[in-house]
């Protein structure tokens, strides 16, 4: 284990398994749909790179960059996009790839600016979700696993742009804040 991790909260086992369910369900859901399935980056990569692999159907993909806490670990309530997604999503509907649904900020945001779009829906699926921290309710089709108020590292999300590449997902010590 790494060295400034205090405990593991979800292992390599336990994410593979919570990744084949969600696959299952939004093969079923879309099987007659021209589904763009869209991540966030950087915090949704390996999800998403693991998700991907374990749909059945043939689904697009595409990516945008939103602003990020920087280095922080509260969220600013204002979201920018950095970078957009490259193809039209216009009568499509879109499946947004999140790491955590924290405040809803970046959800909230994500999902009007894909109805800007005219996308003809936009639903989401998130690894993790910390219901305790909403500051805006945004609807979420498919959760991973729901978590206490916590702030966790690994399988690409970070404190400060490290332990992304952790393949488990942990809690990290207190004194790395302080
Ligand atoms: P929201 O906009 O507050 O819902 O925050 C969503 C984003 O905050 C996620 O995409 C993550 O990048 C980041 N985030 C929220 N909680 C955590 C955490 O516990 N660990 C790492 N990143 C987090
Ligand atoms: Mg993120």
């Amino acid at each position: 284990m790494h060295k400034d991790i205090e405990k593991i909260l979800v292992s390599e086992e336990e994410l593979k398994e919570i990744v084949k369910k969600l696959a299952e369900k939004i093969d079923k859901d879309y099987s007659k749909k021209e589904l763009i399935i869209v991540g966030v980056l950087k915090g949704s990569a390996l999800f998403m790179a693991d998700l991907i692999r374990a749909l059945e159907n043939d689904f697009k993909i595409d990516f945008v960059v939103v602003s990020s806490y920087a280095n922080a670990s509260e969220s600013s309530g204002r979201v920018n996009l950095i970078k957009d997604v490259s193809q039209s999503v216009k009568g499509k509907d879109v499946l947004i790839v999140e790491d955590i649904i924290d405040s809803g900020n970046t959800l909230n945001f994500l999902v009007n600016y894909f109805y800007t779009k005219n996308a003809d829906s936009v639903k989401i699926v998130t690894l993790f979700d910390k219901p305790d921290r909403r500051q805006v309710e945004v609807p979420v089709q498919y959760v991973g696993k729901i978590i206490p108020d916590v702030f966790i590292v690994g399988y690409g999300l970070d404190y400060a742009e490290n332990y992304r590449t952790l393949p488990y997902v942990g809690i990290l010590k207190p004194e790395i804040y302080s």
